[in-house]
């Protein structure tokens, strides 16, 4: 039986203002298993960027379970979450969030260098080069992000998000600044890494890319839809039915 990675069960998420509540999530329920590729997609505001933080714990949910690798993970404090985030989630963004005053090379390495544990300095630079080697940048170690295109520098981000061996690489709008070839070419390579085994769980508004997953999921108003556009999941709070006698005829 294939490891199961993520567990989300009834998860919510509500923002409070002083003047609204807005139910972002109302009510997750989702499995990820090593080797799964999964896509999210909805209209804006369907929640997609929520439920990437909460996977990514950079943001805590209101309520319901999440488990990574069968460890509790909702509830934690925010210096618990970094520590697991660190050890267990690759992030790619739309915006490659690189460095530009540090090189490639320490771009990459960035994340072994956060760890409680020191990484030696050999294991490090091996894993940094084997890294850019697995998106074929090794050429440019040595460079500064702002000396890249974009294509490139979405390359260094997806060596970044993998330096660690994440549990979950969470990849949010990866083709969104990049022409359709840097684009196509971003895709491959997620692709082959999926291939290769890495757990890939992609947000994207390209129905071209989301096709590309093995897993595809519909959000709608903070629910996941199921193949038929229904919401799998109930409402934990069921909208209030109108008695007859108080509807007004059309
Ligand atoms: N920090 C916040 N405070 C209050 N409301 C928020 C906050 N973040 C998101 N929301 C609201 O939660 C809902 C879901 O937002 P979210 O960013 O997850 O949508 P999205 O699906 O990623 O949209 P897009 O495709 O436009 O990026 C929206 O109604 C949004 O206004
Ligand atoms: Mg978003």
């Amino acid at each position: 039986m294939r490891e199961q990675k993520i567990n989300m069960q009834g998860i919510t998420k509500v923002y409070a203002t002083d003047e609204m509540e807005t139910h972002a999530l109302r009510g997750i329920d989702l499995a990820i298993y090593a080797g799964d590729f999964v896509s999210i997609c909805g209209p804006s505001g369907c929640g997609k960027s929520t439920l990437l933080s909460l996977l990514g714990l950079l943001d805590m949910p209101s309520g319901g379970s999440y488990q990574i690798e069968g460890k509790e993970v909702s509830g934690l404090s925010l210096s618990e979450a970094a520590y697991i985030r660190n050890e267990k989630i690759g992030f790619i963004f739309q915006s490659f969030n690189l460095i530009d005053e540090l090189t490639v090379f320490d771009n990459v390495a960035l994340p072994l260098r956060y760890r409680r544990q020191t990484v030696p300095k050999a294991e490090l630079e091996a894993r940094v080069m084997a890294c850019l080697k697995t998106v074929d940048m090794t050429h440019r170690a040595g460079h500064r992000p702002n000396q890249l295109s974009g294509g490139q520098q979405q390359r260094i981000a997806i060596a970044r998000a993998l330096v660690g061996s994440p549990a979950l690489l969470l990849v949010d709008e990866p083709t969104g600044n990049l022409d359709s070839r840097n684009g196509d070419a971003v895709m491959d390579m997620l692709c082959e890494l999926n291939n290769n085994g890495t757990t890939l769980c992609m947000v994207t508004h390209d129905p071209r890319y989301a096709d590309m997953a093995s897993r595809k999921l519909h959000l709608l108003d903070g629910r996941i839809l199921d193949a038929d556009g229904t919401p799998l999941q109930q409402t934990s709070r069921p909208e209030p039915t109108i008695p007859p006698l108080l509807q007004v005829a059309p």
